[in-house]
């Protein structure tokens, strides 16, 4: 296919959502994907548990709905909760017409049926996976059907800087015509037009020092949308998976949920069992309750990690079920099914995002916002397991249905001026960009983490406002790298998560602070919103 620079829908990014996008959007579109790095690289790719969705018949939506309406703590939006749960079987049969393999098992009347797996905050086993490398099963296949698309264009190793709105006669700033995107191959920064663009850039987790996330995952989508006058709501409900391996050498790596879910236990470093101390649900509590349950017996005991074991099962059912955690154990010389292994709590999930209604369209006419990078009112104050690839998967297929149905009236992007670079110079210190990259992710782990106070959150916006405004006057001197783009946007994330953990004085789901350590019953519960100055 010859390179273009103009297309109908352009999508920024391309894990579950990005590629459902693009999928769903029939052939005659001609559709562009924009993605950092290798196609395949995301989120998504890593996920292990699975997608939360009603299969069984003793499992109903109004069971699942109840589920995340208690996980999300009086925060979510009722309506965007029933939509995506009624829409989950849909999702799961699309994959499978796709070709994802899900695990199985012998069903009652012979035949075989999907194995579903048991979740924290779930009232039913309704995870339904490929072993314990879900993503990877659900990406791959994404990726394979989306090369055969003559329509689409993939274009890999291009980093999206910036989205590009229309000039108004007025001089206001009109709908979203595409995005300015650096080829980090070359160097180069080219336009890119649409008549529709979706930003499915994904998570901002790297946010943090210590992640389970992959090196992308650093909020452009949301700092794009926001610098392009998107609201933005929930930033403060940053999720900490309870379980990453400990180890020096395994950087991000997550041990499944779903090993608690089939019978994991957490341990203290003297083997004795603690989280029925904490939440009648034990080791299957919601995840914000088990990750500050783990924060607190590690400050209270001193230590550097806890114990997640399961070598009380049979070891054919590990190596059945996870046999991607015990092979990457066995790397770091730790064997599950003989021994407990070492874990502690790492940023995962960012609850909040650009937002967008239930056909996925954000504030700006013509933009819109999938997956992790959109908030849509389904998870509120903590998100229940599996549920972000569903949420991925129905809003992908929501957004392709609005698309289509607006283009007729959608006319084509008026011509856009070029990227214009001419003063600025090439960049003299890289280290520049990797302390301050370094010193933004320690101060969020230390003061806006798990455990929040009011100092803390003071200490951290003063960090942040300094750190901003040496990154903006290095951004308008130097020439652009992906690295610096990645920098400005982790810096813009950091600003609003801070911000929104000040304006939220209450504990509510994923936001703990010792100075309001309760939810504040004296007024209805309600989201963060935060709005740009410039729209
Ligand atoms: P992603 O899959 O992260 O894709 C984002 C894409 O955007 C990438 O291709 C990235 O390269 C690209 N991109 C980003 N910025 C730019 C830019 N500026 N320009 C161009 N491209 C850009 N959820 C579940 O429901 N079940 C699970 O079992 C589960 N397990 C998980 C395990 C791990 C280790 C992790 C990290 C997450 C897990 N999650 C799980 C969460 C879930 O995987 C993600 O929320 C989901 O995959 C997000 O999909 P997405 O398409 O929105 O973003
Ligand atoms: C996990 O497998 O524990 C991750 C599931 C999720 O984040 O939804």
């Amino acid at each position: 296919m010859t390179h273009s620079n103009r297309f109908d829908v352009l999508v920024i990014g391309s894990g579950a959502a990005g590629l459902g996008v693009a999928l769903e959007l029939p052939s005659h579109l001609r559709v562009g994907v924009l993605t950092k790095n290798a196609l395949e690289e995301s989120n998504t790719y890593y996920a292990q548990g699975g997608i939360a969705a009603v299969l069984d018949e003793t499992d109903s939506v109004d069971a699942h709905v109840a589920d995340t309406l208690v996980a999300g703590a009086g925060l979510c939006d009722e309506a965007a909760v029933r939509f995506i749960v009624e829409h989950g079987r849909a999702a799961i049969e699309r994959l499978v017409a796709f070709g994802v393999g899900f695990s199985q098992e012998d069903g009652p009347d012979g035949g075989q049926i999907p194995h579903l797996t048991q979740e924290g905050g779930h009232s039913h086993r309704r995870i339904v996976h490929a072993a314990d490398a879900t993503g990877r099963e659900v990406e791959m296949t994404l990726v394979e059907r989306v090369r055969e698309r003559p329509n689409v264009e993939i274009l890999e190793q291009h980093i999206a800087v910036d989205l590009i709105r229309e000039t108004l006669p007025s001089g206001r700033r009109g709908r979203c015509i595409g995005a300015y995107a650096l080829n980090t191959r070359e160097g180069t920064v080219h336009t890119y037009s649409a008549r529709s663009t979706v930003i499915a850039s994904g998570g901002a987790c790297k946010v943090y020092l210590y992640t389970s996330n992959p090196d992308g995952a650093t909020g452009d989508g949301v700092s794009m949308a926001w610098r392009a006058g998107c609201r933005v709501a929930n930033m403060e409900f940053t999720q900490f998976h309870p379980t990453c391996l400990f180890h020096p050498d395994a950087k991000s790596f997550l041990i499944t949920e779903a090993v608690r879910g089939e019978g994991g236990r957490l341990l203290l470093p003297d083997g004795t069992r603690f989280m029925d101390q904490f939440h009648a649900q034990a080791e299957l509590a919601p995840r914000d309750v088990v990750a500050r349950a783990i924060d607190h017996e590690m400050k209270r005991l001193g230590v550097d990690c806890l114990y997640l074991d399961i070598s009380h099962k049979p070891e054919a059912f590990i190596l059945e079920h996870f046999p991607t955690v015990h092979g990457r154990c066995l790397e770091f010389g730790i064997d599950m099914t003989k021994e407990p292994l070492p874990i502690v709590p790492a940023a995962h999930y960012s609850c909040g995002g650009v937002m967008t209604d239930l056909h996925g369209l954000t504030d700006i006419e013509g933009l819109y916002a999938a997956g992790e990078v959109a908030y849509t009112g389904l998870h509120g104050a903590n998100r229940m397991a599996s549920n972000s690839l569903l949420e991925c998967l129905v809003l992908s297929t929501a957004v392709a249905q609005d698309i289509v149905s607006k283009l007729p009236e959608t006319p084509e992007p008026p011509a856009i001026l070029p990227w214009d670079d001419s003063w600025v110079r090439e960049a003299d210190e890289e280290v520049v960009v990797s302390h301050n990259w370094e010193e933004l992710r320690r101060f969020m782990w230390d003061y806006v983490g798990i455990v929040r106070t009011t100092k803390r959150l003071e200490r951290a916006k003063h960090r942040i406002d300094l750190l901003l405004s040496e990154i903006t006057e290095y951004y308008s001197n130097f020439q652009i790298t992906g690295d610096m783009l990645e920098l400005r946007n982790l810096a813009v994330v950091a600003d609003l998560i801070i911000r929104s953990a000040m304006m939220r004085t209450e504990s509510r789901g994923l936001h703990f602070t010792l100075d309001y350590p309760d939810i504040d019953k004296s007024r209805p519960p309600q989201a963060t919103i935060l709005t740009p100055s410039r729209r």
